[in-house]
């Protein structure tokens, strides 16, 4: 289930966080915590499953956009559907917007879209 980031869950997100490609630097990965920490329209949410968190995916709220800024799994938990999960849990969430990827996520977007057309 998708849970809303807080303070104490510091440490692991900033573990998922650093798996994306542009989030490497640890100056940035920071300065990219305190948005979400900080900005009103930057909102991080967690995937947790029994008591693990296992992934994270994080927004930035427009009025009628949510755009997807970074999304990742646990390495260990990887291809088992969790990715395409939480795209879909993000979209309940924000029914009433359009939800929209960045370009570093607009593959794995489209990937979950095809799946979601053809079911
Ligand atoms: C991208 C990521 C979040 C996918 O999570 P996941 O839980 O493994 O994804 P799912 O199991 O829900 O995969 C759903 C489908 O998307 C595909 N997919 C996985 N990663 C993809 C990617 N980067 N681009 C395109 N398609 C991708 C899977 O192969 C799967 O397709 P299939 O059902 O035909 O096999 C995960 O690989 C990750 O954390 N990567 C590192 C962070 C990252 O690079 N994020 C930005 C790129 S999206």
């Amino acid at each position: 289930m998708l849970i809303r980031y807080k303070k104490s869950f510091d440490k692991i997100a900033m573990g998922l966080l650093s798996f994306m490609p542009d989030e490497k630097d640890l100056k940035k990965l920071q300065q990219t915590k305190n948005l979400y920490e900080t900005e009103e329209n930057w909102q991080l949410f967690l995937w947790k499953e029994d008591d693990d968190i296992i992934g994270l995916i994080g927004v930035v709220v427009n009025d009628d956009r949510v755009e997807i800024q970074h999304i990742s799994v646990n390495p260990s938990y990887r291809d088992q559907g969790i990715g395409k999960s939480m795209v879909k849990a993000l979209k309940q969430l924000y029914e009433e917007k359009e939800v929209i990827p960045n370009k570093y996520i607009v593959d794995f977007f489209h990937k979950c879209n095809e799946k979601e057309d053809r079911s």
